[in-house]
């Protein structure tokens, strides 16, 4: 089984970035975890602070790959191209957000591709990211 795990912006600040919302580990070290914790599966991981790359990530791995477990952050809430690309691939995708974006403000509340995804984890810290690959198992 391949997974790709894709984040959006200003998730490579992991561990730096407002930790009381979102943690102190880096994203980085997480990932260690999970490669060990799931070590029969082929993890992938990518990160990207521009629109038009997680697009194109979408398109690379969205024929060949079992599963995307999509961060893709603030583009959530403003991407009609983030959810098109969804929507033309056929790996299926689980939107996975590290807070609980329905107890943040009201502009996280709406998500442009949650209607292009399979399933949706939200509020459960980086566990959200092992919730997802379960899903796929
Ligand atoms: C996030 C929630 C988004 O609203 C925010 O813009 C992020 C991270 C989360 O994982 O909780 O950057 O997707």
């Amino acid at each position: 089984m391949k997974i790709l795990i894709l984040n959006g912006p200003n998730l490579n600040l992991l561990g730096k970035r407002e930790p009381e919302i979102y943690g102190s580990l880096t994203f980085e070290e997480y990932y260690k975890t999970l490669k060990e914790k799931y070590a029969s599966i082929e993890l992938s991981y990518y990160q990207s602070n521009i629109e038009g790359e997680i697009i194109n990530k979408l398109h690379e791995f969205g024929f060949e790959y079992d599963g995307i477990v999509l961060n893709a952050a603030a583009y959530t809430h403003t991407s009609v191209a983030i959810a098109d690309a969804i929507k033309g691939i056929q790996t299926p995708v689980i939107e996975v957000h590290i807070s609980n974006v329905h107890a943040r403000e009201k502009f996280r509340h709406k998500s442009f591709i949650s209607p292009s995804v399979k399933g949706v984890i939200a509020g459960f810290g980086l566990k959200s990211y092992d919730l997802a690959i379960e899903s796929f198992l």
